[in-house]
């Protein structure tokens, strides 16, 4: 393993002693990007002062994204030539046609290439057209080309959810050398997004092996966001083994891991911090803790014992807080103050103990939702409670939503329309034609995407109307953003932001409620959220913030920890019943299947997380309800 700096003080070597991978975290994705790119300018401009090649190890995907900008804008700005530079990719997908958008060879050439003054001869990628009884002279052909370069000075890496490094897949050995491969299943679900569905991924892929990847003299490993979380956790803490192929870097002299928050938030030092280091307590640092304990011991709140606290690094705690039974009563406490059948707050009721002020009454709600069906999926329940208890709910949708429209559905509903409103000046023959024709990856025409976000809309709109959400109080943004037809959307732009600041300047609410999940940096959850916080900051002075409270939801992707959530939501079974009703209203997204899962729908998924928070609730020893709908406020972050 590479040896921890010499900088590093004793107190942060202790913090450390579980990482067996030296890890850097920073505050984002953007700013650990230009790290990096700044240490890749840094070694080329090194290696052509002495007159030598650099040699660089890339890789594609959505982490070295933010990277590639960079080393583009140093080229542009700051004069950095990659004349000296030889390049080698990781993989590519087999069979893949270079031209093909979702190529690698596409990815590399759009992000990077074509934008530097690499000369062609000098990269060198994996190629996806050969026969298949070439393949085996041709990654050997390729590891010889490496060894002529004089091997790779500095390799970067993403990493899967399954731990792949490359294409090297649970079970690659540690000497296994470049060749074919089959992509795990959890990878295809990972890649479906830019084939548009799992079935048009590729199988197969030609990958460098972890014995092509392990020579290189320095390795970069990468990861943004929630979602990598837990594989990250296992690569840097976890036990060397072939499930895991990116745990091989713990053997590498010279391997470093980099992170944003997100990603590096499953890592001890950053879950438990009580494990390596003393902590100054303090309420959220005492409930996060506690509420470990009770996940690790299996047990209740109120039958911790001081011996449970004692034995489990927290004998600290205990003494100077304690005696347990205190503590467990705190704990309790703040779980139950959470707690709240009224998400608006009480009218007439001592609100000091509650989530919410009781004050005003009635208040002005606007619900952010990224799609149109987030904020049903959500907090569907916690809707139907603002509406029934009188406030007044506004919802915004962000984005049109219609990538997830299938044709099937245009299909159906053009049949429809065709039928009955020839004055609609819609081209129906021309949709038509369009849909069948369309090749996997294609881009919709405009009128098929006109008619996907129609859609969409008229199921948002029946589904809030269903929750008797006015019809006045509905509002599509269509976040330019997401208006590119594809998976891969463009980045925010300042028409984005325009549009919430004008929504939340046209109800001025008391309550805003937020898709507020970090899971990727680049999905469109994030982007959604990034737009909040941007226009939050231009509204900063407007009055009616400073009587504004923001509630995050999660996205169905995840949940809340318990450890973290403010407001915690009631949903009865009738009020569940009618939650799964208005999602239902949400037909063209009825079949969409949980990513991962071989059958769950997404719609099954949201409603049985929020049964199984209930239950964690019930271990705690807390009430017993149907089902629960959880809440951060975003000040308290
Ligand atoms: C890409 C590659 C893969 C990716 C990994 C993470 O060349 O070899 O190992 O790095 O699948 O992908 P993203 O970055 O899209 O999450």
């Amino acid at each position: 393993m590479k040896k921890q700096p010499t900088n590093l003080d004793v107190k942060d070597r202790v913090e450390r002693k579980y990482e067996k991978l030296f890890t850097r975290v920073y505050e984002n994705a953007a700013i650990a990007s230009k790290k990096i790119a700044a240490e890749i300018a840094y070694l080329i401009r090194e290696k052509n002062g002495k007159g030598e090649k650099c040699v660089l190890g890339l890789a594609t995907g959505s982490s070295p994204i933010g990277v590639y900008r960079e080393l583009v804008r140093l080229h542009k700005e700051e004069g950095l030539s990659f004349n000296n530079v030889i390049t080698f990719n990781l993989d590519e997908y087999y069979p893949m046609h270079k031209d093909n958008v979702q190529s690698y060879w596409y990815f590399m050439h759009e992000h990077l290439f074509n934008q530097i003054d690499i000369p062609k001869e000098n990269i060198h990628i994996l190629d996806g057209t050969i026969s298949e009884n070439k393949v085996y002279d041709f990654c050997q052909d390729f590891e010889i080309t490496i060894g002529k370069a004089g091997g790779i000075d500095l390799q970067i890496l993403g990493i899967g959810r399954t731990g792949h490094i490359g294409f090297n897949e649970p079970g690659s050995g540690p000497n296994s050398p470049t060749r074919m491969v089959i992509l795990d299943s959890l990878t295809i679900t990972d890649a479906a997004g830019d084939f548009h569905s799992e079935e048009n991924v590729p199988r197969k892929a030609i990958t460098m092996g972890v014995g092509t990847i392990m020579p290189s003299r320095k390795i970069i490993l990468m990861a943004w966001g929630e979602k990598k979380a837990s594989i990250i956790q296992k690569a840097v803490e976890g036990p060397m083994i072939d499930l895991v192929p990116a745990t091989y870097l713990q053997a590498h002299p010279n391997a470093e891991i980099v992170l944003d928050k997100e990603a590096a938030s499953e890592l001890v030092r950053f879950k438990t911090p009580w494990l390596v280091r003393e902590i100054q307590w303090n309420d959220k640092l005492i409930r996060k803790a506690t509420l470990w304990l009770c996940e690790k011991l299996n047990k209740s709140i109120l039958k911790l014992t001081y011996r449970d606290y004692n034995d489990n690094s927290l004998g600290d705690l205990v003494v100077s807080h304690g005696p347990a039974y205190d503590i467990n009563l705190k704990v309790f406490n703040m779980l139950q103050k959470s707690i709240t059948g009224w998400p608006g707050g009480k009218p007439n009721a001592d609100d000091s103990q509650r989530p919410e002020r009781a004050k005003p009454y009635p208040k002005r709600v606007l619900i952010f939702s990224p799609h149109p069906d987030d904020d049903i999926l959500a907090m569907g329940g916690t809707i139907n409670r603002l509406v029934e208890q009188g406030h007044e709910v506004y919802v915004a949708y962000q984005t049109s939503g219609n990538i997830a429209v299938a044709d099937s559905i245009v299909n159906r509903f053009l049949y429809f329309s065709k039928n009955i409103a020839e004055n609609l000046n819609i081209d129906t023959e021309l949709i038509q034609q369009s849909l069948a024709n369309k090749q996997p990856g294609d881009i919709d025409i405009p009128e098929v995407r006109y008619l996907k976000t129609l859609i969409r809309k008229a199921e948002a709109r029946s589904a809030c109307r269903f929750l008797n959400i006015s019809e006045d109080h509905i509002l599509f943004l269509k976040m330019p953003f997401y208006e590119t037809g594809t998976i891969k959307k463009a980045s925010l732009m300042r028409q984005d932001i325009q549009l919430l600041v004008d929504a939340m300047r046209r109800v001025q609410p008391h309550q805003i409620y937020a898709a507020g999940d970090l899971i990727d940096p680049h999905g469109t959850h994030r982007k959604c959220f990034d737009g909040i916080v941007k226009s939050l900051e231009i509204v900063n002075n407007d009055n009616w913030l400073k009587k504004c409270r923001i509630w995050m939801y999660h996205g169905i992707w995840k949940e809340w920890n318990i450890a973290d959530v403010d407001m915690a939501v009631p949903v009865s079974p009738e009020e569940l019943k009618k939650k799964r009703a208005a999602i239902f209203r949400h037909s063209s997204q009825k079949e969409i299947i949980y990513p991962g899962s071989e059958n769950v729908e997404i719609w099954r998924y949201a409603i049985e997380r929020n049964r199984e928070t209930a239950r964690k609730y019930d271990k705690l020893g807390m009430a017993e309800y149907e089902a629960i709908e959880l809440f951060v406020e975003y000040e308290s972050q």
